[in-house]
């Protein structure tokens, strides 16, 4: 069976409803949650319900499309403001994912395109449609792409979940191993844990296993050792924001992964989407960090495992330096070397299209 029989997607829009397969009871439960409201929309992004950048982006356009849905307004001026103003609430759910805007703005500019609050209604509809359709062609893009780096028998190491369950389908990161299987490659992944909210083990682990693809669970402290020791052909991860110099943030992780790579010369790689690429940010450094609260570091499935008042740091991502990424894998091709002229050449393409 391939990803394409045993697909779980992460959003089904309904019209009044949106399905949203609730991330946070996977790996034990697979539950959809009724979602009816945008307030469900952001609670539901913000607890990690529905997450991975381009997940997190479609689910917040249909967001909008639930909101406009049921909206009474009549008058088309009044309901673009009001509009707007729901795309700032859901833009405040999570801050590092650029898809989250970059979709929320695709929806409002495909709005500011109507003559009347009914045209308003349908396009916001069939815009959030076309993301949600659009990212599958682009992450079978990506697999095709990242493919062509590895041969079959390569065993890859990956951090959290850039999987189908964080896009339309597929993945990014693991869109590869997806591919692989369908064309009888078999390529073993060693999956981090990714502490401390667990998308590594949780969801990666679950989702290959899933799909009859060769996964190793490891703890992210054992990453410098695998790597070293397991013959590992290279590291993939996926993208939450890479700034238009290459600089990427991903995953609290990511960087070290990138580092340890580095050291033992083994290639890093991103998988990254256009939606992904944020042209406006210069450089990693304003790359803005969720922190989450404290309670994912010193608890475990509710239980305290650490004293009582003790301090907490806990960024959700961290940024690697593009020196350290051998190569960025999007829809439209491979690029490396020069990111900042490559990444602008190829946006400027997409915008032609
Ligand atoms: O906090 P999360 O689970 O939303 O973080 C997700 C990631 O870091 C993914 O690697 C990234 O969003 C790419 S998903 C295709």
């Amino acid at each position: 069976m391939t990803v394409a029989e045993k697909w779980v997607p992460s959003v089904r829009y309904r019209g009044n409803h949106l399905l949203i397969l609730d991330q946070q009871q996977l790996p034990h439960h697979t539950v959809y949650l009724n979602v009816t409201t945008i307030e469900h929309v952001w609670d539901a992004i913000s607890k990690l319900k529905v997450r991975g950048a381009p997940a997190i982006g479609i689910a917040a356009a249909f967001g909008l499309a639930l909101w406009s849905n049921s909206e009474k307004e009549v008058d088309h001026s009044s309901f673009l403001s009001k509009l707007k103003k729901q795309r700032d609430y859901l833009a405040s759910s999570r801050p590092t994912a650029v898809n989250l805007f970059w979709a929320l703005d695709r929806v409002v500019a495909s709005a500011e395109r109507s003559a009347s609050v009914e045209e308003a209604k349908k396009n916001i509809e069939a815009e959030a449609l076309l993301i949600q359709e659009e990212d599958e062609n682009t992450c079978r893009k990506i697999g095709e792409y990242a493919l062509s780096l590895l041969q079959d028998g390569d065993a890859v190491m990956t951090i959290c979940n850039a999987g189908a369950i964080a896009t339309s389908k597929y993945g990014t990161a693991l869109a590869p191993f997806h591919l692989a299987k369908e064309q009888g490659w078999n390529l073993s992944v060693y999956a981090n844990e990714t502490r401390p909210v667990l998308q590594g083990s949780r969801l990666t682990a679950w989702e290959l296993q899933a799909n009859d693809i060769d996964v190793t669970l490891i703890t992210d402290n054992m990453a410098a050792h695998t790597l070293k020791t397991k013959n590992i052909k290279a590291v993939i991860v996926g993208c939450d924001r890479v700034a238009a110099n290459g600089d990427t943030a991903n995953k609290i992780g990511t960087f070290g992964l990138a580092l340890q790579a580095r050291a033992l010369g083994i290639p890093f790689y991103v998988a990254c989407p256009l939606s992904t690429l944020d042209l406006k940010t210069s450089s990693g450094e304003d790359i803005p960090i969720e922190e989450r609260p404290e309670e994912e570091v010193t608890h475990l499935n509710g239980v305290r495992i650490a004293p009582e008042g003790i301090k907490v740091f806990n960024p959700a991502f961290d940024v690697t330096p593009a020196e350290y990424i051998s190569a960025i894998i999007t829809e439209k091709g491979i690029v490396s070397g020069n990111y900042q002229e490559a990444l602008s050449t190829l946006k400027e393409d997409e915008s032609i299209e």
